[in-house]
């Protein structure tokens, strides 16, 4: 066969595998046998081997994978990868659908699909060819994982028909049914690997496998529910999930239109039943407004769409009893007090262990060792105990004390009035707390620097090598080079060796190098004071710029920050009382750590509004404050506080003070309502 020839039937075979394909693994309807299947692909990857100048990147056989990724490239999503507000009553529903009746003052048309349980993913397609697979990450930057989604049969490379735009992202759940689960856990224990807690886990641990090869045997598949953006033609949500239909995306048959409440509790009571008759998980029922002007008339706030929200089911319960108890220390100090348990099968897992949250919990319970007690789990959570069966109570079931000291290093413990939980207060010296600490700096959406994972910490921490995240800078290769240790694995009995070679140790002192280039936002974070989740740390250090700027902030000026309340203000002004934490700022900086946000690369959407200056003054309908202000510096804009002839545009919502309006009036200062604000950014 020549070279034409084989180009031919390349083109040939790929169009026929694409087809049976789509037909098998979209449509389910397979139109082909196994065997004749197999012989047409072995065809075509003997082809593209024998002429690999042929072979296209689309081309089906990209199915099977083999590219190996070492570790996978961050990428900025084009959109942010926003998450949805939950509900778990028909109540918050009626309240959702109240609220858009508000804002759209319309009609509005509801599309119920099913919330999925697995990863997203974002798939970027270019003249229909399937360019770069991107999961979530923290929702602004997630992992390229094409090679690994390539191997989704039911995923095309390829698109179908031609009305597709040029360039487009469309959204979707990976996800892992229930048959390719238990076949792949079945196949770990025999392996002497630990089987996955569940499809979720399954199917996220896959995407992250170096191998894609072997990702391609694990059967993952995919559902697709979303086109983000406005590079389509289309005006409702359920027109665009019919064309990606026929382009061949795999698009759930069950997203069905609804108009009113009624038709939308039918939908959540029929699945609330029918899920355990899917052959894969899902979580609840996600409900979009499906007209995408309304949709994009209601807009977003910080972390999910206005226009759309999800019913999450009720987790499920089970009855077993309560063995004994156990006292963890946390990386804060909060104790958690653990329930060993007879193990149960829930939610198909099988759970050993149940959080019992603190002291208020377990007296409000009455909960006794010996009892009969029902355990939930919803989703990530960790299975809670939620109540006792009083009936089943036998005589001797022991009440339970909770603990006075420390388990880990003998501190008396304190409580500090409001809160619910009790603290070792030991911070510096009681060593889960010094761990976790350093563990936390050192994850991934800290300082990322998993060349200390696994373990390795502890290492450290018992050879009296660190203490503190700021002893971290300080290693050298002398102090790691061979270090060793044999510890035996929490869950199973297999004991595990680590020791520290020369990659190993070279590996550790890139890790730390590269953390210096992490921003300002991620080491507030990975500092570890209490309350200080992700997005409060990306809220104070877009505010504040920098520690210095942060330390020196006053109560008040804490507070005034968007979603920073009494609680972490406090915190803040307590972790910066203690001049072991300034030592510590103070060691970082010399080490090279980011601790000042670098402005070039503070988020700009546009330059409308370079120049101009704003007061925003009043309360607002359709955004706050801080999200108006937010936007403004999004688009090149400032705020200033008071009104002066400089002042570009005095942004006026309800109950705005008379004297701003005086003050504007006497300038000339242009007053502009949220809808004019709008209308001036819509017109870039
Ligand atoms: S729409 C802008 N539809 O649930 C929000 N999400 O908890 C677009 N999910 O991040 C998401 N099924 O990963 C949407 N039918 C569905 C879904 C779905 C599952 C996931 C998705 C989302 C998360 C929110």
């Amino acid at each position: 066969m020549d070279e034409i020839q084989a180009k031919e039937r390349i083109a040939i075979l790929s169009d026929e595998i694409r087809k049976h394909n789509h037909q098998y693994y979209v449509l389910s309807c397979p139109t082909i046998g196994d065997f004749e299947f197999d012989q047409l692909l072995a065809e075509l990857i003997r082809l593209e081997k024998d002429f690999p100048q042929l072979a296209e990147p689309d081309s089906p056989t990209q199915h099977v994978g083999g590219e190996i990724t070492k570790e996978f490239k961050q990428v900025e999503h084009k959109y942010p990868m926003l998450s949805l507000g939950n509900t778990y009553s028909e109540e918050e529903i009626r309240e959702f659908e109240e609220r858009i009746q508000k804002i759209t003052g319309d009609e509005v048309e509801y599309v119920c699909e099913l919330k999925f349980d697995g990863v997203a993913i974002g798939l970027t397609y270019r003249n229909g060819q399937l360019m770069q697979a991107v999961t979530r990450g923290d929702g602004i930057r997630g992992d390229d994982v094409t090679s690994n989604i390539k191997t989704i049969k039911s995923i095309p490379l390829k698109l179908m028909g031609n009305d597709f735009p040029a360039e487009f992202e469309i959204r979707g759940e990976i996800i892992l049914p229930h048959a390719s689960f238990e076949k792949m856990n079945e196949q770990r224990l025999e392996d002497g690997d630990d089987p996955f807690a569940n499809p979720r886990n399954a199917a996220s641990g896959s995407l992250k496998m170096q191998d894609s090869a072997e990702v391609a045997r694990r059967n993952l598949d995919g559902f697709f529910y979303y086109l983000p953006g406005n590079e389509h033609p289309f005006n409702t949500h359920y027109e665009c999930l019919t064309a990606a239909r026929s382009w061949g995306f795999k698009i759930s048959e069950y997203a069905v239109r609804c108009k009113t409440s009624e038709e939308i509790f039918d939908y959540i009571n029929t699945w609330s039943v029918a899920r355990y008759n899917l052959p894969f998980d899902i979580d609840g029922v996600v409900i979009k407004v499906n007209n995408l002007k309304q949709q994009e008339k209601l807009g977003y706030t910080a972390k999910s769409p206005r226009w759309a929200i999800s019913y999450k089911f009720k987790a499920e319960q089970a009855a077993t009893k309560l063995l004994s108890v156990a006292f963890q220390v946390g990386r804060t100090g909060a104790i958690t007090p653990v329930a060993n348990l007879q193990p149960v099968q829930l939610a198909g897992t099988v759970v050993k262990r149940a959080s019992l949250h603190n002291a208020d919990i377990i007296s409000a319970l009455d909960v006794r060792i010996g009892d009969m007690i029902f355990v939930e789990k919803g989703g990530e959570i960790i299975p809670k105990i939620i109540g006792v069966d009083f009936d089943k109570r036998p005589d001797d079931a022991m009440p339970l004390k909770f603990i006075s000291k420390c388990p880990e290093c003998d501190t008396v413990l304190v409580r500090t009035e409001g809160e619910s939980a009790w603290y070792c207060p030991n911070e510096n010296g009681c060593p889960p707390q010094i761990k976790g600490k350093l563990e936390h700096f050192i994850s991934r959406k800290a300082m990322n620097i998993d060349s200390l994972g696994e373990g390795k910490i502890e290492i450290l921490f018992d050879n009296d090598l660190v203490h503190n995240c700021a002893d971290l800078y300080d290693l050298t290769y002398d102090h790691l080079i061979g270090l060793e240790k044999t510890y035996e694995s929490s869950d199973e009995k297999k004991d595990r060796k680590i020791s520290f070679r020369e990659k190993t140790v070279a590996n550790i002192l890139n890790g730390l190098e590269s953390s210096k280039n992490i921003s300002f936002d991620r080491v507030l974070y990975a500092l570890g004071i209490r309350f200080i989740g992700e997005t409060v740390a990306k809220k104070l250090a877009c505010h504040f710029m920098s520690v210095e700027k942060l330390q020196e902030a006053e109560f008040n000026e804490l507070t005034e920050v968007e979603e920073i309340g009494e609680k972490i203000a406090r915190s803040i002004i307590s972790w910066f009382s203690f001049s072991k934490n300034i030592e510590l700022i103070n060691r970082l900086r010399i080490a090279g750590i980011q601790l000042s946000m670098d402005e070039s690369i503070v988020l700009k959407l546009s330059d409308i509004l370079s120049g101009k200056t704003f007061v925003v003054s009043g309360v607002f309908e359709k955004f706050s404050r801080d999200e108006l202000k937010k936007t403004i510096e999004l688009h090149g804009g400032k705020n200033i506080g008071s009104i002066s002839s400089k002042t570009s545009y005095l942004l006026a919502g309800e109950n705005m003070g008379p004297e701003k309006r005086k003050k504007a009036d006497k300038l000339a200062i242009p007053i502009i309502s949220e809808i004019d604000f709008i209308n001036i950014l819509e017109a870039k």
